[in-house]
């Protein structure tokens, strides 16, 4: 009995050291309430946690080439927000997307086709369009050949166009680039981007072979 009373007298003994302790620590209620204490270690654990996750988490990026996270509940949590705008060409664009469409399809665009590493010279060189089963000769808008490079340009007439250049040459070609520019231009408040690129095919150590499909193929993202 005896020893039960002297027990609970130093038990409220503790838990008055811990409020008063709670009390110290009290940030929220500026020391009132010793409540208030163990909001303020409670959110400064939180703090503390919120911190570790975010820093953890900015480094979980690239999503392609990073490892489990496992500081969250959720080891395949990745810094990564998989969305597109992509749209079906099936779904026609809503009159403000039109507009930006409108610039694009307008956009002029120029091929640019450079033989690398060649004796021909631009007399044999003749670009068609191919209609169905027809072709129609067009001409280079440029040919220049410097030392080995011919570099060629051919204006689209439209964007979906097939065209086949004929090399009328018995000379190997080392290596072909082609390319694509088209200007920017704005209207109000949208524009669309200059396109400039070009791209080179080519065989380490060998020559071209006789015939070369290429497909150029563009989205237009807005
Ligand atoms: C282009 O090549 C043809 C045939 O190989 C040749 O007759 C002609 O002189 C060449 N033209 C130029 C500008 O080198
Ligand atoms: C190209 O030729 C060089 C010289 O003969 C040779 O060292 C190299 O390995 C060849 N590269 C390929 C990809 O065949």
């Amino acid at each position: 009995m005896c020893q039960q009373c002297s027990r609970s007298s130093h038990d409220s003994a503790r838990m008055k050291t811990i409020k008063k302790w709670f009390k110290r620590t009290d940030l929220v209620a500026e020391g009132e309430n010793w409540i208030g204490g163990l909001f303020t270690i409670a959110l400064i654990v939180l703090l503390i946690q919120t911190y570790v996750f975010a820093n953890n988490f900015v480094f979980q990026y690239p999503a392609a080439s990073v490892g489990s996270s496992n500081f969250a509940c959720d080891v395949t949590l990745r810094n990564a927000l998989f969305d597109t705008s992509l749209k079906s060409l099936a779904i026609p664009p809503s009159s403000e997307e039109q507009d930006m469409f409108d610039l694009l399809n307008d956009q002029q665009w120029t091929l640019h086709v450079n033989l690398i590493n060649t004796a021909i010279n631009c007399s044999s060189i003749s670009p068609y369009e191919i209609i169905g089963t027809s072709s129609i000769a067009l001409s280079l808008v440029t040919c220049k050949s410097v030392d080995s490079v011919v570099k060629t340009t051919i204006v689209f007439s439209n964007h979906v166009e097939q065209l086949q250049i004929v090399l009328n040459d018995i000379n190997v070609i080392g290596n072909i680039a082609v390319g694509l520019t088209g200007l920017g231009s704005t209207a109000g408040s949208k524009s669309a981007q200059q396109i400039n690129f070009i791209q080179a095919f080519y065989n380490t150590n060998e020559t071209l072979v006789q015939s070369i499909p290429i497909t150029l193929q563009l989205i237009m993202v807005s």
